[in-house]
């Protein structure tokens, strides 16, 4: 018989995950507690950008396979396999993570479950959580029914969502009888059969795999960073050392891009949450490591204004275009996005800031109502004493100073993703600054 699938939560992972189990074959009926995501949702549209992923929910809408639900009843009597893919974001004034909507899902579905069930954790959690929630899970579960939980991580890159769900680079399932591993295995029989890698553990690690994936992808870029502090002040290009260091296969030249840093819904809250869960468990010093990663991190964007002010002389009353805000391209998520985070700096240094970006503008005003959101990227250009490019959207990736030199006031550039050639700019005439590469060394490097 056909698995039944619930996921429970429909934000970036819980709808992604739904469409995909959908286009996998499955039944699958998203839950949410947010009416009007549900309602949104049940009539095939996505409430954010995701490449792929729009198709996906329509298809699987308009035939029914997918549906969404506000009703925990509804799930419970429905679903054989439950996925929580609930938000565990950053506590107001804390390190940790708020849990409030892991255990309240956990608690709403299981006392809802009427029939032999698994609950499959996908949520980013601190390491002890999983146990903790198979207890709660006894404790509210109808004892007429066997409900069984495992830790099943998620690892996917927003941007790249429908293609890492579909075909992950692997799988990993804490916890569980043989009889719940083989219905999971049942689950990913498609990632499966094309070989690939499914690792069963315990709970606790399966937890960690993805704390610690996250925490290192975080500090194999804030290592960087650190080292485009050093080049910026003794000379020296970045790029070119990221390259160099990155053809020993040990390192790899993955997550080795120097620039504005590291933002978004996962990395900077799980590297937080990790140190504080791990303080929780007496040990202190072993993840301090992090609240440098951290700093360092957050040092990029005040580089980035300090090298306004600098080109600038005075930021009052000077006008910088700033393309991008999104956290990274092809998303339109601004959470702890570095981008959005300079341009409201700027913006509180006097600055007029006027902000163009392809699909984060809606979420950004949100957050900054009070930054100019301009209407297309010439608008957003024209009149500018500056341009700084924050996030690596392809059209901006390609830019040209001839495109831009009709437009600006001032022909200045900050590139703080370190994507643009710099001495096609410097050739022009241009003042071209970046991260981690001093114009000098710049020049050298790329006359060579
Ligand atoms: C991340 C993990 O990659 C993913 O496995 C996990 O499931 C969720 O968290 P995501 O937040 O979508 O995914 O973004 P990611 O592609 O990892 O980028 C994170 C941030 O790091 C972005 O702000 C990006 O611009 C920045 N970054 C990435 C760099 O600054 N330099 C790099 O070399 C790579």
């Amino acid at each position: 018989m056909s698995l039944r699938i619930t996921v429970i939560g429909t934000g970036y992972l819980g709808a992604t995950h739904a469409a995909c189990m959908a286009e996998l074959g499955f039944e699958v009926l998203g839950l949410d507690t947010d009416p009007k995501k549900v309602e949104q949702l049940s009539a095939g549209i996505l409430p954010f950008h995701e490449p792929g992923l729009p198709e996906l929910l329509k298809k699987h809408t308009t035939t029914g396979r997918l549906r969404f639900t506000t009703s925990y009843e509804e799930a419970g009597a429905w679903g054989d396999v439950h996925f929580i893919a609930v938000g565990t974001p950053q506590k107001a004034g804390d390190h940790a993570a708020d849990m409030t909507y892991v255990d309240n899902a956990t608690t709403a579905l299981a006392a809802n479950i009427t029939k032999n069930a698994l609950i499959v954790g996908k949520s980013t959690v601190p390491v002890g959580t999983a146990r903790r929630l198979q207890e709660l899970v006894k404790s509210v579960a109808k004892t007429s029914v066997n409900v069984e939980l495992l830790w099943n991580p998620e690892f996917l890159r927003e941007g790249f969502a429908v293609h890492d769900t579909l075909t992950p680079d692997r799988l990993v399932v804490g916890g569980g009888t043989v009889e719940a591993v083989a219905t999971l295995r049942r689950v990913y029989a498609s990632a499966l059969s094309l070989d690939t890698p499914f690792i069963t553990t315990d709970l606790e690690t399966a937890e960690l795999v993805k704390v610690a994936a996250n925490a290192f992808l975080a500090t194999k870029i804030s290592f960087i960073n650190a080292f485009a502090e050093v080049t910026e002040h003794a000379g020296g290009d970045i790029r070119v050392l990221a390259d160099a260091i990155g053809l020993d296969k040990r390192i790899g030249r993955r997550f080795l891009n120097a620039g504005v840093g590291f933002g978004g819904g996962c990395l900077p809250k799980d590297i937080r949450a990790l140190q504080a869960r791990v303080s929780e468990l007496g040990l202190d010093r072993t993840m301090r490591f992090l609240s440098e990663v951290d700093e360092i991190n957050l040092r990029r964007r005040e580089r980035v204004v300090h090298l306004a002010t600098e080109i600038l002389g005075e930021l009052d009353g000077r006008t910088i275009a700033v393309l991008g805000v999104a956290f990274k391209p092809n998303s339109d998520d601004v959470r702890d996005s570095p981008a959005l985070d300079v341009a409201a700096q700027l913006y509180n240094a006097g600055a007029d800031v006027s902000i163009y970006d392809p699909e984060a503008m809606n979420n950004a005003r949100a957050r900054f109502p009070r930054l100019n959101y301009a209407d297309s990227m010439d608008d957003a250009l024209r009149g500018s004493h500056l341009t700084i490019l924050l996030t690596e959207w392809e059209e901006f990736t390609s830019l040209v100073p001839q495109q831009l030199e009709a437009l600006v006031e001032s022909n200045s550039i900050i590139d703080g993703r370190n994507v643009l050639d710099p001495q096609t700019w410097t050739e022009r005439g241009w003042r071209f600054e970046s991260l981690g590469r001093r114009s000098e060394s710049v020049l050298i490097s790329s006359s060579q």
